[in-house]
């Protein structure tokens, strides 16, 4: 079965992506088109831009992969296609164009769940074995999963409103700071001092592995308009010393979250995903969560952690292995919740609808 190779499509929110890669973990190609440019004047994704920009590019991106593969389509053993959660224009166009391929060749398909090709990441890039423990955490996603197969997860916890990432990019736009605004506030906090302006611990009061960041951005933004009233104005070390404190509250509450969750369902691995993963002072805090519970901290290279057409190639593989195939009547879901026993999750971020 080592000898697969597939195609992943991956469209959900605001990149165009397409990859190959093979059942022995080779990843032979993985384009990514980001729409950041297109909706940068909208400060967030717009659902009908994003599809058109999809619908537009899918066909160039197939391309693109298969030729930096070296490969034609006959070459494949399958198309895997993110069928959901997400932006729905968006998640249609991948759909439809990964039924097209698969009926013009005859290849089998296989729908694949967002937050599943994140998920199994870490089986990609480092080859872990079941079980695990998985942070994602990016601008629209924020949960724990218990990972204990390709098609098993258990939801241990997750944000009850923001995502990180999404708070992230509210506290840069608080401060004028370009966005997508996680790299622009982790450079202003480097130079911060994170205990002069008091911010709260959202949820840490309360058992379990919920989180909230809401209230921590809506806390910045009063600590700021308290400093203008006093001062007449922000000062540079005021934003520094906001970003620090703001980065330093989000890296507690993850890494006491993460030491809950490792502590109800201790795991060999803990592994994390999503954008905010890039972020030194979280990865460090993670990273000795992880160690003082005794498991291994794996954060996959920053460009399959964000949004990639390598992890529905993968997960599609999995998927396949498993037995799994769809028919052309594979449809695209918005929400498509990965632990099928939780309850569903309440608010929808910027992104597009959290599952
Ligand atoms: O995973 P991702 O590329 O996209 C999805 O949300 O699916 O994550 C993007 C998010 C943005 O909100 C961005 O501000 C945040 O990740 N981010 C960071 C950093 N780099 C990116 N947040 C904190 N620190 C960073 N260094
Ligand atoms: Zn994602």
């Amino acid at each position: 079965m080592d000898d697969l190779i597939f195609l992943g499509i991956e469209s959900s929110c605001d990149d165009t992506a397409a990859a190959v890669v093979t059942g022995d973990r080779r990843i032979l190609s993985s384009v990514v088109s980001s729409q950041t440019d297109l909706h940068a004047d909208f400060g967030g994704v717009v659902p009908e831009i994003a599809a058109r920009a999809h619908a537009e590019r899918l066909d160039l991106a197939v391309e693109q992969a298969l030729a930096e593969a070296g490969l034609g389509l006959d070459a494949l053993s399958g198309i895997a296609v993110t069928a959901g959660p997400g932006l729905i224009g968006g998640v249609m166009a991948g759909v439809m164009c990964a039924k097209g391929l698969a009926a013009g060749t005859g290849l089998p398909l296989v729908g694949v769940n967002h937050l599943a090709g994140h998920a199994l990441t870490p089986r990609l890039t480092d080859g872990v074995d079941f079980p695990y423990l998985m942070l994602l955490v990016s601008g629209g996603h924020c949960q724990f999963l218990r990972v204990e197969g390709p098609d098993d997860f258990t939801r241990l916890g997750g944000t009850i409103d923001d995502a990180p990432g999404e708070a992230f990019d509210k506290i840069a736009k608080l401060l004028a700071l370009p966005q997508p605004g996680g790299p622009h506030v982790e450079a202003e906090a480097a130079q911060g001092d994170p205990h002069r302006i008091p911010l709260p611990r959202p949820l840490l009061d309360r058992p379990g592995c919920d989180m909230s960041f809401s209230g921590l951005k809506t806390a910045v933004l009063r600590q700021r308009d308290a400093l203008i009233a006093d001062q007449g104005g922000l000062r540079a070390a005021d934003r520094r010393d906001l970003c620090a404190a703001f980065q330093t509250a989000v890296a507690e509450v993850l890494a006491e979250k993460s030491r809950r969750a490792l502590a109800g369902s201790p795991a060999p691995v803990l592994a994390v995903a999503g954008g905010v993963a890039a972020n030194r002072q979280i990865r460090a805090a993670l990273e000795a969560v992880a160690g003082a519970a005794g498991a291994r901290f794996l954060a996959p290279p920053l460009r399959l952690c964000t949004d990639n057409g390598a992890m529905i190639a993968w997960a599609g593989i999995e998927r396949f292995r498993m037995g799994h195939r769809d028919g052309l009547d594979l449809s695209a879901r918005p929400r498509w919740p990965l632990d099928r026993r939780a309850a569903p999750m309440l608010g929808s971020g910027k992104k597009g609808a959290k599952a």
